[in-house]
């Protein structure tokens, strides 16, 4: 298959009404979103869905989130849930449309396909243009994962896509690179305690999730409640460390190191990048993964980072890189 290209930049309505036309046939197309760039198919339709898991070699077991425009949707895609309501209503007016995925009682609408045969659905309502007027003139729910073959790093630019992807999809659509850079969080209400568990750490900060409800950590638990959250889950294909003095060994010049904060010079390593020079963790967030692209692909051993300090949104960063360097 040929995989086109266009810039949704430069000509928005025809990128726009291109993409409706590859999702109204069941075939599945690449889109911008505000996290990262997203693998959209038909969520109702099992023949489409069926597409996604082929094109990113993931396995059937591992469930996908459905991009809704509309709260309206909710009402069909979900059974009410009385008890959690007040808290979930009040994350959806808080964080909707932006990078928070919510686990709801799934109806029978949903195609088993898409929650890998689970009671619940994942839901979030994503606010970058492109992606909300494609759902807004398909006019219905798009399941999308990660536009990245199964267990590799999450596209954060369209050529991350092309990469990925090339042969395998007819179109992406580039809206250069994405604001957020890392995934969305995912949480659900729980019943008995009212709290908000957190199954991913992302984009939304534990600390901005806990002004609305208490908090608890649900991914370190043995049962896997999200099975996309296996240990290795964003790996490159070089080696990567933790950057620590005593990590490194005898010789670094054949290795990249991707440090916090300012470039200092006088280290040994052939490649020497930055996530942030400033220490913003917005700014390490949006450049990780596109880091990680460019040093794997460039002529070094290993790869080191450096730790950046786990507040707020380095907690997912920190989640991130402990995933790229999971042994394998
Ligand atoms: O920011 C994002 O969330 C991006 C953009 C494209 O929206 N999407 C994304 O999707 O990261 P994906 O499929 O790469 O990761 C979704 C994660 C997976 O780890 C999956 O296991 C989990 O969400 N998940 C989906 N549905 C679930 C469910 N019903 N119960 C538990 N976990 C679920
Ligand atoms: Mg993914």
């Amino acid at each position: 298959m040929k995989t086109a290209m266009v810039d949704a930049r430069s000509d928005f309505l025809g990128c726009v009404a291109a993409a409706v036309e590859i999702l109204n046939r069941k075939e599945v197309v690449a889109l911008p979103t505000e996290t990262v760039y997203g693998l959209a198919g038909d969520a109702l339709e099992p023949e489409a869905v069926a597409k996604i898991f082929e094109a990113k070699e993931r396995p059937s077991f591992d469930p996908l989130i459905i991009h809704i425009e509309n709260k309206r949707w909710l009402t069909k895609l979900t059974r009410p849930s009385e008890r959690v309501r007040p808290v979930v209503n009040r994350l959806m007016n808080r964080f909707w449309p932006g990078p928070l995925t919510i686990l709801f009682p799934k109806s029978d609408l949903v195609p088993d396909l898409v929650t890998a045969g689970l009671e619940q659905v994942a839901i979030r309502m994503p606010s970058h243009p492109v992606f909300v007027q494609v759902l807004r003139d398909f006019g219905k729910p798009l399941a999308a994962p990660s536009a990245n073959r199964f267990g590799r790093v999450s596209p954060t630019c369209a050529e991350h896509v092309l990469d990925e992807l090339k042969g395998r999809i007819a179109l992406i659509l580039d809206a250069g690179p994405t604001v957020v850079g890392l995934e969305s969080t995912i949480v659900r209400v729980n019943e008995d305690k009212n709290k908000i568990e957190i199954l991913r750490q992302g984009a939304v900060s534990e600390e901005s999730l806990a002004e609305i409800a208490p908090t608890e950590e649900t991914f370190g638990s043995s049962k896997i409640e999200a099975p996309g959250q296996t240990a290795s889950h964003y790996a490159p294909d070089k080696i990567v460390h933790l950057f620590g003095p005593e990590a490194i060994g005898p010789s670094s010049h054949h290795d990249a190191l991707i440090c916090w904060g300012p470039i200092r010079h006088g280290q040994d390593f052939s490649v020497v990048r930055s996530l942030s020079e400033t220490q913003d963790l917005r700014v390490a967030a949006q450049r990780l993964f596109g880091l990680l692209r460019e040093v794997d692909r460039m002529d070094v051993r290993r790869i080191f980072i450096e730790p950046v300090p786990e507040v707020a949104l380095g907690k997912a960063i920190m989640n991130r890189i402990r995933r790229a360097i999971a042994p394998r």
